[in-house]
C-alpha cells in the first residue's frame, strides 16, 4: 500500500493495480507563462514544419544544429529497407561538436559538474576548456598506447564519474565505437558484451562510492576478461582508472602486461592534442546492449550523424536546454538515457550537465534536493521509480530546499497520475513544466512527449509523437486502432527517424525480425511507408492524440525503468545444478514498478532448501547483476504447462500478482495451479486484483 498526498493534501491509500484500473482521462495542466517566455520552441508552426509532407527534409533542422566537415547530399536513403541511412555523404566528428566548437564562446563555462557521493567531497566543475584538454589526452592514450583506430570497439565498464564521459568522448574523437556496459552489471554480463562486440580493450576503474561504501569494481574486469576468453575472445589491455589517482583501492591485483593505470599512463600524454577524425554520418558511434525476448542481449548499433542530430534537436526542443542551464539527469550514463541526455545532447548544446556518483537518498532523503539547491539545477530529469523512491523517503523533503526547476522530465516507465502530481506540486512547486518522454534504447531519442511550451500536460500520458514522429496503434490483425476507441494495441512508428539504431551488431536478420517483421506491408518495397517500426509496447490513443504507454508486450520486464529479459534471468537460474526448470515473471512493486519473481523446479530426488534459494539469488546477481535480484523465489513441484509442453508463465504471473489465472482447463496439468497458488498465497483464497494492463498481456504470445 502506498500513502499518497494529493493536491488537496488528502492522504489516501491505493495500490498500483487500483491506480492502473482506475486510470481514466486526466485533466490537463498548462505550461507556466514564465517557462513559455524563455523556451526554445514556442512557434506552433513546428507542427507544419515537421508534418508528413515535409518528411524527411524536416530533420535537416536538427542536422543544421551541428557543425559538419562536409554537408550531406541525401537526407534519407531508403534503398535498403529497413536499413535507413541518414544525412548520407555528410562528415562530422561528435567530440568536436560536443567540445571543441564551444571553446570560442564557452571555454570557461562548466561542461560537467561531478558530484561525489561522500558529501564531504566538494563537487568538481570541469569547464569546456578542461574537458577539451582531458579528452585530448585520453584520445592520445587510446590511439598511441592502446593502438585504437576508427571502427575498433572498446568496452567501457565505469560508474557515474567524469572519467566515463571523458572516455566516451575520447573514443568519439577517434571514431572508435564505444560499448558502455552499465556499472551495476556483473563482470560476467560485461564479459559476454566484450566478446560480442569484439572489444580488445576494456576500460574500468578500481572502485567508486555507493551507499556510503567503496565498491570494488576492478573485480568485474577480471571476470569479464575470463568470460570473454571462454567465448574465444581475447582482451589485450585493461585500462584502469583510479577513483583517487595514485591510490589503488581494489583487492584484485593488476595483471602485468595486461592491466595499466590510466592516471599513470596519461602523464605521458600530458598536453597532447589529437585532431578529431572526420567520420561518415553513417559510421557507427556506439553500441548499447539491451534485453530482448531471447537470452542474448542485443547490441543496438547507433550511427554518428543521425544520432547526434536527433539527440541535439530533441534536447533543444523537448528538454529545452540552453547553454545557460544547469541540467541534471539522474539516469546512469550506462543506459541510453545517459548517453543521449546526459552526455551527447546536452554537451552538443553547450549546457552544464551534472553527474552524481551515488544513491539519490544517501545519506538521507534530502540529498537529491541539496545537490539541486547547491548547483542551482533548473532542469531535472529522472524516472518514475526514482520519483516514487524520493516521495517515499521524504514526502515533504523538496519543500525544505531552495530549489526551482523550470523543467522536469520523467522517462522509462509509466508514471501513475498521483505520483505525477507529487512531482508537479511538491518537487516542481507548480512552476515547472513536465515532459513524460517515451522511447527505447533502440530509438536514440524521444518518440512521444509533449512539446513543453506548446502542449498541455496530461498526467500519466506521454503525449503525441514528438516533431517528425508519426506513431500509430495496430491490433493483432494489423488494423489501425482509432484514437479515442478506448482499446489498447501495439504502438508502432510509421516512419524512420535519424535517431533509430542502424542494426543489431552482427545480427542484421534479428534486427529485421524483431522490429519490422510483424507489421511490414511489403517486403519488396523501398517505400518507408511499408515498414512501420514495432516497438513491443502496448499503448492506448486518446481522442486528443495523446498516447498512454501500458508496458511491454514481449518477455521483457521493466525493473525500475531498466530492461531485463525473462529468458536471461531463467538461464542464470539454470546454471545452478540443482535446478531443472525455471520461469521468471514480473511482480508488481510499489517503488520499482516491476521486479522479477522466480519459480523453480528441482531435479528429481532433491528437497527444497534455503541453500538452493540462496544459490539461485547468487547466480542471478553474478551473471546479470544486483539489479535483477528477484523479489521472491518459489520452489514448486511442477510448472503449469500446455499439452505441447510449453511453460505457462501467464498463469504464474497471475498467481504472483493475485490476478485471475484465466482458463486453465486446457493445461496438461491443471491441478498444479492450485498447488502452486497455495504455496505462494497460502491456503485461504485471496482477493483477486484486476491487475495492470501489461500484466494482463504478459505471456500472451506464449
Ligand atoms: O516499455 C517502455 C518503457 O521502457 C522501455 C524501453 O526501455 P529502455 O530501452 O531501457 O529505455 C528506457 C529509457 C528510454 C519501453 O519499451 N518506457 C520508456 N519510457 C516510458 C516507458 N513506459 C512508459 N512511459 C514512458 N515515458
Amino acid at each position: 500500500m502506498a500513502k499518497t498526498v494529493e493536491d488537496r493534501n488528502v492522504v489516501r491509500e491505493t495500490t498500483e493495480a487500483q491506480i492502473a484500473v482506475h486510470w481514466g482521462e486526466e485533466e490537463l495542466y498548462h505550461p507556466p507563462a514564465k517557462f513559455i517566455g524563455q523556451a526554445n520552441l514556442t512557434d506552433p508552426d513546428v507542427n507544419k514544419r515537421f508534418s508528413e509532407e515535409n518528411f524527411p527534409d524536416c530533420f535537416q533542422e536538427y542536422a543544421e544544429m551541428l557543425t559538419w566537415d562536409k554537408h550531406w547530399h541525401t537526407t534519407l536513403d531508403t534503398n535498403e529497407p529497413p536499413f535507413w541511412k541518414w544525412f548520407v555523404g555528410g562528415k562530422l566528428n561528435v567530440c568536436y561538436n560536443c567540445v571543441d566548437r564551444h571553446l570560442a564562446k564557452y571555454k570557461n563555462k562548466a561542461a560537467l559538474i561531478c558530484v561525489p557521493e561522500p558529501e564531504g567531497e566538494a563537487p568538481i566543475a570541469i569547464t569546456y576548456q578542461e574537458l577539451f584538454v582531458r579528452v585530448n589526452e585520453m584520445a592520445a592514450l587510446l590511439r598511441d598506447f592502446a593502438g585504437l583506430k576508427a571502427g575498433d570497439r572498446v568496452t567501457i565498464h565505469l560508474p557515474m564519474l567524469a572519467e566515463l564521459p571523458i572516455t566516451m568522448l575520447a573514443c568519439a574523437r577517434l571514431g572508435v565505437i564505444h560499448s558502455v556496459v552499465f556499472g551495476g552489471f556483473s563482470g560476467e554480463a560485461c564479459g559476454t558484451r566484450v566478446a560480442d562486440s569484439g572489444s580488445r580493450v576494456l576500460i574500468t576503474i578500481d572502485g567508486y562510492y555507493r551507499n556510503g561504501k567503496m565498491v570494488d569494481h576492478k573485480a568485474g574486469a577480471d571476470i569479464a576478461v575470463a568470460v570473454a576468453a571462454q567465448e574465444g575472445h581475447t582482451v589485450d589491455k585493461v585500462l584502469v582508472w583510479r577513483r583517487h589517482p595514485g591510490q589503488y583501492a581494489s583487492a584484485w591485483p593488476m595483471i602485468e602486461g595486461r592491466d595499466f593505470f590510466v592516471d599513470e599512463k596519461l602523464k605521458e600524454f600530458s598536453g597532447k592534442r589529437v585532431d578529431p577524425v572526420s567520420m561518415d554520418a553513417e559510421a557507427p558511434l556506439f553500441l548499447m546492449y539491451t534485453s530482448g525476448s531471447t537470452g542474448k542481449p542485443k547490441g543496438c548499433q547507433h550511427r554518428t550523424g543521425g544520432y547526434l542530430a536527433y539527440v541535439t534537436g530533441t534536447s533543444k526542443y523537448i528538454q529545452d536546454i540552453h547553454p545557460e542551464d544547469v541540467y541534471w539527469c539522474m539516469a546512469d550514463i550506462g543506459w541510453i538515457t545517459g548517453h543521449s541526455y546526459i552526455v551527447y545532447g546536452p554537451l552538443a548544446l553547450a549546457a552544464t550537465s551534472v553527474i552524481y556518483e551515488g544513491v539519490p537518498t544517501y545519506p538521507d532523503a534530502g540529498r537529491t534536493w541539496r545537490i539541486a539547491e547547491r548547483l542551482a539545477v533548473n532542469i531535472f530529469h529522472t524516472s518514475p521509480t526514482a520519483i516514487r523512491m524520493l516521495r517515499k523517503a521524504g514526502v515533504d523533503e523538496p519543500t525544505k530546499y531552495d530549489i526551482h526547476f523550470k523543467h522536469m522530465t520523467t522517462v522509462g516507465e509509466p508514471i501513475e497520475p498521483e505520483v505525477w502530481r507529487w512531482y508537479y506540486n511538491t518537487v516542481g512547486k507548480r512552476q515547472a513544466v513536465i515532459v513524460d518522454t517515451w522511447w527505447q534504447t533502440e530509438n536514440g531519442g524521444f518518440l512521444c512527449s509533449t512539446k513543453p511550451a506548446l502542449d498541455p500536460m496530461k498526467p500519466g500520458s506521454a503525449g503525441p509523437g514528438v516533431p517528425g514522429i508519426f506513431p500509430v496503434i495496430y491490433d493483432e490483425m494489423r488494423q489501425e486502432v482509432p484514437a479515442g476507441s478506448g482499446k489498447a494495441g501495439n504502438i508502432c512508428i510509421r516512419n524512420p527517424w535519424p535517431g533509430i539504431m542502424q542494426t543489431i551488431w552482427n545480427d542484421h536478420k534479428r534486427f529485421v525480425d524483431v522490429y519490422y517483421d510483424k507489421y511490414c506491408k511489403n517486403r519488396n518495397s523501398k517505400d518507408w511507408r511499408d515498414w512501420p517500426y514495432f516497438a513491443s509496447d502496448g499503448a492506448m490513443l486518446a481522442a486528443d492524440g495523446y498516447f498512454r504507454i501500458l508496458g511491454r508486450v514481449d518477455d521483457v520486464i521493466n525493473v525500475a525503468g531498466h530492461r531485463l529479459g525473462t529468458k536471461e534471468i531463467e538461464s542464470a537460474c539454470l546454471t545452478v545444478p540443482e535446478i531443472a526448470e525455471a520461469a521468471v515473471v514480473p511482480a508488481v512493486d510499489e517503488i520499482k514498478g516491476r521486479v522479477p519473481e522466480v519459480y523453480i523446479c528441482l531435479r528429481p530426488g532433491l528437497k527444497p532448501s534455503q541453500e538452493i534459494v540462496d544459490k539461485v539469488t547468487k547466480a542471478i546477481e553474478t551473471i546479470i547483476g544486483k539489479i535483477a535480484r528477484p523479489k521472491a523465489i518459489h520452489i514448486v513441484p511442477d510448472m503449469p504447462k500446455t499439452r505441447s509442453g510449453k511453460l505457462m508463465r501467464r498463469v504464474l504471473s497471475a498467481i504472483t500478482n493475485r490476478m485471475n489465472t484465466g482458463d486453465i482447463t486446457t493445461l496438461a496439468n491443471p491441478d498444479i495451479v492450485e498447488q502452486v497458488r497455495e504455496l505462494v498465497q497460502g491456503k485461504e483464497p485471496v482477493v483477486l486484483q484486476e491487475g495492470p494492463e501489461d500484466l494482463k498481456q504478459f505471456g500472451s504470445q506464449e
